[in-house]
């Protein structure tokens, strides 16, 4: 595996592929932690592409004044394991100033969308993703780039980025991995103690609860939201940030569910900000 931390390093194994016969070149933008979900992305892309890039940059720009820029969990030689054994080829690990250089001005901002569910509790957050995926996507130019439906409404602002700027690009999505009592995997999940961990099963029940009840055939938005919102409700130790059942292209809220629609929960466990989905079936 090759560890590469300029852009131009980036660009010119890029650019080195492109010419081979037969070449097809897979992107992983990651903020490094590795766990379960960004292996599955990982095989994902080893499955679909010849050739697999992972970048692993924790992005200032994504994170708010008082939110864990600082504190967000890093664990180098182990993500640099992980890679190695999942047969990466290329491991991307910019510094802050190679990816922002002085005086770096030009900000990608994904106009409603990029204000809406973790948009509108985080202000700035998805103006921060979409810049440093853009500046992925430029300088690597993979044919598929790999994401989790774990960040839904993140999936539907870079779907709307690629098309806006035109990127010769395809975005993949991947399925939310879980922990065998439900919980999602996060990064962020190392933050919890033994106690917040047990309340954070909150989210999964919530989102089981949605599914279940879709299933047995309920589609009035209102109530599913209703009843997600009891499930964490009966957990004090959780706050809600948003229950929402929304368009999962648009964001944008629906009175009915339908097949495709995303419901995501948002909550604060403690000082940990948890999220959790489905894609309705
Ligand atoms: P990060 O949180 O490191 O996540 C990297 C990728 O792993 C994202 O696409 C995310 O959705 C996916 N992922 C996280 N948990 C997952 C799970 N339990 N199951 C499946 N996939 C999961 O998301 C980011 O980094 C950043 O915002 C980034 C896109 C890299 C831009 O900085």
């Amino acid at each position: 595996m090759e560890i590469a931390s300029t852009v131009a390093e980036l660009r010119s194994w890029s650019r080195s592929l492109r010419c081979a016969p037969g070449h097809s070149i897979g992107l992983v933008p990651t903020m490094g932690a590795f766990h379960a979900g960004h292996a599955s992305l990982i095989r994902a892309a080893r499955a679909a592409c010849s050739h697999v890039a992972v970048s692993l940059f924790v992005n200032p720009t994504q994170f708010g004044p008082s939110e864990d820029f600082s504190r967000y969990p890093r664990s180098f030689d182990a993500d640099c394991a992980l890679a190695e054994r999942e047969g990466v080829d290329l491991l991307f690990t910019p510094a802050v100033e190679e990816m922002y250089p002085e005086g770096a001005a030009t900000f990608v901002e994904v106009e409603g969308l990029g204000q809406r569910l973790d948009g509108a509790s985080r202000p700035g957050h998805f103006r921060g993703v979409a810049t440093v995926v853009a500046k992925l996507l430029i300088a690597a130019e993979p044919d598929f780039a790999f994401f989790g439906q774990k960040d839904a409404a993140q999936v539907a602002v870079l779907r709307q980025l690629a098309r806006d700027l035109r990127l010769d690009v395809e975005i993949v999505v991947c399925a939310i991995v879980r922990e065998p009592d439900g919980l999602a995997l996060s990064s962020r999940n190392a933050y919890l103690t033994a106690a917040e961990r047990r309340q954070a099963l909150a989210l999964s029940r919530a989102v089981g609860t949605v599914e279940a009840l879709v299933a047995g055939g309920e589609r009035r938005a209102d109530l599913l939201i209703t009843a997600a919102r009891d499930v964490l409700a009966a957990e004090p130790a959780i706050r809600i940030d948003y229950v929402e059942m929304v368009d999962w292209a648009r964001l944008e809220p629906v009175a009915v569910a339908a097949p495709g629609t995303l419901f995501a929960v948002a909550a604060w466990v403690g000082g940990t900000r948890l999220i959790d989905n489905a894609i309705l079936k």
